[in-house]
């Protein structure tokens, strides 16, 4: 395992720290704009994140070797009908943008909702590629989803990765298996998660899983489907959304391992923040993963020049 120095920008409750520690790094600098978030990750990793990165110069930053961002998936209406790097000012990407200037780290990893990918009809992402591109970067990029990385929850999320220098990078082969839900729930959980015997037996009349286990989706129109894995948390959606069997809401630390997250990983916000946060967070396996091939990538390359300068 290689060592590496990183940071976290919209650092969150630490999706992409967990991701990158698996694979040896070492967060040198964090940041997020949300009190209870940095909380939590200080609480977690002993690290205490700076806040609103609109107010943080890369002059403030260490020096690393790969930066990491998830950032927000704010409008991006402000990028989409105009061109280049001075028009996506702004933009929280253009904060990424101005530190990997500044700071130029040998690779960066950005997530965000899959949606991105077609956003004004690709253009806001085709900007985001040509501003990296511009600052030297070659890129690649893909919509990754949770469930072939091991996790029972459908996720899909849009992974751009960057390297300074040239790098034959391919993203993880997705895998053919992932936790079953058993291992995601809790054995004891309070009384107050679950649903009154009124309405679990008017959702059962509605509803017949075809899952002896499943995670029930209620949507605003009262439609249920079921799936033996989640579809994907959401930090704003509605307490009730998704329910065990039809019985009961998922508990923290539930949602917490639907995310990839330990269970070392310790709870300090109360349950509605718990739930936003792990409603926001990326899935851990699918940033170890790409993270471990963006390392294998560096050192495939660093393998072929020294090949090349032997002969
Ligand atoms: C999609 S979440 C990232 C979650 C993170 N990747 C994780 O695994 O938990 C985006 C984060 O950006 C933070 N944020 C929003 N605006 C910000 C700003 N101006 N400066 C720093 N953080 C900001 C939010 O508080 C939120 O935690």
């Amino acid at each position: 395992m290689s060592s590496f120095k990183f940071i976290d920008l919209f650092c969150g409750i630490g999706g992409f720290h967990l991701g990158a520690v698996q694979n040896g790094g070492e967060c040198v600098f964090a940041c997020d704009i949300d009190q209870d978030v940095r909380r939590a990750y200080h609480a977690n990793f002993g690290l205490d994140p700076k806040g609103d990165i609109t107010h943080i110069s890369g002059s403030d930053i260490p020096d690393h070797d790969m930066l990491c961002a998830g950032f927000p998936c704010q409008p991006f209406s402000i990028i989409g009908n105009r061109r280049g790097f001075s028009d996506i000012r702004g933009t929280l990407f253009f904060d990424i943008a101005r530190i990997i200037q500044a700071k130029k780290p040998k690779f960066a990893v950005l997530e965000n909702v899959k949606q991105l990918a077609t956003h004004d009809q690709g253009r806001t992402l085709k900007i985001i590629l040509e501003t990296l591109k511009s600052m030297g970067y070659s890129t690649y990029w893909k919509i990754l989803n949770a469930l072939d990385y091991g996790l029972p929850q459908k996720r899909e999320r849009l992974i751009i990765v960057c390297f300074r220098e040239y790098a034959d990078f391919s993203f993880p082969p997705k895998e053919t298996s992932y936790k079953p839900l058993l291992d995601i729930l809790e054995k004891d959980v309070d009384e107050g998660h679950y649903a009154s015997d009124r309405i679990v037996n008017k959702r059962k009349e509605t509803h017949k899983s075809n899952y002896p286990l499943a995670i029930w989706h209620e949507n605003k129109g009262g439609h249920i489907s079921s799936y033996p894995f989640s579809c994907a948390l959401r930090a704003a959606a509605s307490y009730n959304y998704l329910l065990v069997n039809g019985e009961r809401r998922l508990t923290p630390r539930e949602l917490l391992r639907l995310q990839g997250f330990p269970d070392v990983f310790k709870i300090v916000c109360n349950d509605n923040r718990t739930r936003k946060q792990a409603g926001n967070a990326v899935p851990v396996p699918i940033i170890s993963k790409v993270i471990r091939e963006v390392l294998n990538a560096s050192r495939t390359k660093r393998g072929k020049e020294s090949n090349r300068a032997a002969s």
